[in-house]
């Protein structure tokens, strides 16, 4: 046998990097130290009152009063699939609102299931304007209308009032990927009249990814558990089928999992503990400082970054009536490697960037402010580092101006409120 590299008997020790891309971000040291409790038994009254408080938790930062608020073990997609492999079967048909990547990765997963279904578009840099929608929902009277909430991949905020209500008159269902906005943009579940919102805990949440917050309507439980065909090795003896079709997953089986978070607590998946934990302190750090003053600060972050960026003589990617408060797509200046600028901002500054993807891969970064890294002083120093590694390598830019210009961004949006 080869001798092991000595590098792997090394403790984890990474070093100490400013994370101001499209996420991951920098987690909450009270996230950190909650992950580090103690593990329980995933019976023992305590654990299960931790579940408990978890859905108390989420249903203010979901903007909901619906009781299935709870977590789906695994990153922000699985919350994705478990929803949509829950609330459709092959042969249904689906709406997908779709403006970038994670409109596309919709699809993707749709397909994979079988469902039918029409798309309605934006250019990627624009939203869908909710008459598109209206009218691709009436010609299609589709079960499903799924669309995301903020996609990072191009940095924009799909508008979704009036969404439900396009919904009901066509009797669909709207599921809605919040992942990239939750905690750091207002989520409004029963105002929007959203059946199905998923998030992530990596981004304005500030949590490390790996648990998915998810709320469900109890119009979509109502569908989800006609779909109910509880494991053999679980079922109690007077369980009763339902008489749909069989969830096409097993893990994702929100009925089954729906049934675990229940007073029933029927056995599915061990829960995550240390996942929990981690979702409940991001959640009780997002609560204590409050929604409102949360959105603010992304806002005055999001404001404070484009301002900079701008005054460094910068253009901003998309429209400026849709930008998401946590993320910010900036155009790579014609002639620069964007790689190298990425790669310096990290070698010297300890700060990291967003690169992009599909068309837009080479042409813009993504600079993102959200969670724990929202901050006036974060924003600073990385457009301080930019301009520095922007400069160097040869692009002519205004000097000094961009961090007073964010200044009085963030100031301006910290004293309208
Ligand atoms: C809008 C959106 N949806 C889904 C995802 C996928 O999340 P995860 O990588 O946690 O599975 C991301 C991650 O960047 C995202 O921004």
């Amino acid at each position: 046998m080869p001798d092991l590299d000595p590098l792997l008997f090394g403790e984890i020790d990474p070093p100490q990097r400013l994370l101001m891309g499209p996420g991951p971000v920098n987690a909450h040291p009270r996230v950190l130290r909650a992950m580090s409790a103690d593990l329980l038994g995933q019976f023992d009254p305590e654990m299960t009152g931790y579940m408990n408080q978890v859905m108390a938790l989420y249903r203010p930062i979901f903007g909901t009063g619906n009781r299935w608020t709870m977590l789906i073990d695994g990153t922000a997609r699985a919350g994705i699939e478990a929803a949509l492999v829950s609330l459709l079967q092959p042969g249904d048909v689906a709406l997908v609102v779709n403006y970038g990547r994670f409109g596309l990765l919709l699809q993707e997963i749709l397909t994979r299931l079988d469902v039918r279904f029409e798309t309605v578009d934006a250019p990627w840099g624009e939203v869908v304007p909710m008459e598109a929608i209206r009218e691709a929902a009436l010609r299609l009277s589709p079960r499903v209308i799924c669309t995301v909430h903020g996609d990072t991949s191009t940095t924009m905020a799909q508008p979704l009032d009036g969404i439900g209500a396009i919904a009901r008159e066509v009797g669909a269902l709207v599921y809605v990927d919040a992942t990239a906005t939750i905690g750091g943009m207002e989520l409004s579940a029963d105002r929007w009249g959203a059946d199905v919102i998923t998030g992530g805990l990596q981004k304005c949440l500030g949590g490390p990814s790996g648990s998915a917050p998810i709320t469900v309507s109890d119009a979509a439980a109502d569908l989800i558990f006609t779909r109910r065909h509880d494991e053999k090795g679980i079922r109690a003896a007077d369980a009763v089928d339902g008489s749909g079709r069989r969830i096409g997953s097993n893990y994702f089986d929100l009925a089954m999992i729906m049934d675990y978070w229940s007073e029933k607590r029927l056995n599915h998946h061990t829960e995550a503990t240390t996942m929990l934990y981690g979702a409940r302190e991001c959640a009780r750090v997002t609560l204590a400082e409050g929604l409102a003053a949360r959105y603010r600060r992304h806002k005055a972050a999001g404001a404070a970054m484009s301002a900079g960026l701008r005054a460094m003589g910068l253009t901003l990617f998309g429209s400026d009536a849709h930008r998401m408060t946590n993320v910010t797509g900036v155009f790579i200046p014609e002639g620069i490697d964007g790689e190298r600028v990425r790669t310096a901002m990290r070698d010297h500054f300890e700060i990291e960037i967003g690169t992009a993807f599909g068309p837009l891969a080479g042409r813009i970064w993504r600079i993102g402010a959200m969670g724990y890294n929202a901050m006036k002083h974060k924003v600073l120093i990385t457009l301080g580092a930019l301009e520095t590694c922007l400069r160097a390598e040869g692009a002519s830019l205004p000097a000094g101006e961009a961090v007073p210009a964010a200044l009085a961004a963030w100031a301006a949006v910290m004293e309208a409120a």
